[in-house]
């Protein structure tokens, strides 16, 4: 039988992590881009690391080699991001461009990078979102600028790449229970009906990828309750 290849930035942790189990449980060899590697996937063979820092422009373009390395590709998949919280003129600059290239334009360019080989095999590719890219997002402004973008951008792409079969989806999730807060000054709130599990968004993925003939483009996940719990608490505080 053959076998499906898969992209997948930010496979050492949270969402990425679950989607690459995902994907090796269901006979995937799975492709991932991180700094770290997850010992969770040490032992796959099916699993091929490959380390890079996405927040560095440079680093992003060496992987425009990869696409001639990868002889074939179904699926890509765009979560890798971080998530900066805070007043926004407040916000450190470095950390601040570090997002915006981490979250917004690894996504755009390693799209494009890959989108051939994806239209070769009437492919798939999935951007994990927010829940921030349709709402205002107060003390979180350039993060959900990069997600509103995402978003956006998954919706123009699949007009333009449609009529080659070319599928393409986002999740827009919110409160996932990751490392994604730990630098932040919020945590998930400890209650199991406040937070989503990463294993629930590769659920997600698993349905997309299920999908035969009219598309489910785009899906939001929450949990049952709105809350998070606030580690120190700002002036004009608003989340
Ligand atoms: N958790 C939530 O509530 C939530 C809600 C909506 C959307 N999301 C989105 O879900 C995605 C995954 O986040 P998560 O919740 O799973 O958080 P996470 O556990 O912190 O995972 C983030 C992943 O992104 C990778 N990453 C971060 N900076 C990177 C860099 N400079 N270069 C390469 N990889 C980098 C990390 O790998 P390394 O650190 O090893 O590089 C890690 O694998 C993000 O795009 C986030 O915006 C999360």
């Amino acid at each position: 039988m053959e076998i499906l290849t898969a992209l997948i930035t930010g496979t050492s942790s949270g969402i990425g992590l679950a989607i690459s189990k995902k994907l090796l449980g269901l006979g995937y060899k799975v492709y991932g881009i991180s700094r770290n590697y997850s010992n969770d996937l040490k032992l796959e063979k099916n699993y091929i690391h490959i380390e890079k820092d996405l927040s560095d422009l440079k680093k992003i373009k060496e992987l425009k080699s990869l696409s001639k390395e990868i002889e074939s590709l179904d699926l890509l998949i765009l979560n890798a991001g971080i998530g900066l919280i805070g007043f926004h003129e407040e916000l450190d600059e470095e950390k601040m461009i570090s997002m915006l290239n981490t979250n917004f334009t690894s996504a755009i360019l390693l799209t494009k990078y890959f989108l051939k080989k994806i239209k070769e095999n009437k492919g798939k590719i999935i951007f994990i979102s927010s829940s921030t890219a349709s709402k205002a997002s107060p003390l979180a402004s350039a993060y959900s600028a990069t997600k509103a973008g995402i978003s956006h951008f998954a919706d123009s792409l699949f007009e333009e790449v449609r009529k080659f079969d070319v599928k393409i989806f986002t999740i827009e999730a919110d409160i996932v229970n990751t490392n994604f807060y730990n630098d932040t000054r919020i945590s998930v709130y400890p209650n199991s009906d406040s937070y989503t599990e990463a294993s629930e968004l590769s659920e997600v993925v698993e349905f997309f990828l299920n999908q035969k003939k009219s598309v489910i483009k785009k899906i939001s996940i929450e949990p049952q309750k709105k809350r998070v719990e606030k580690k120190t608490r700002i002036q004009n505080d608003f989340i």
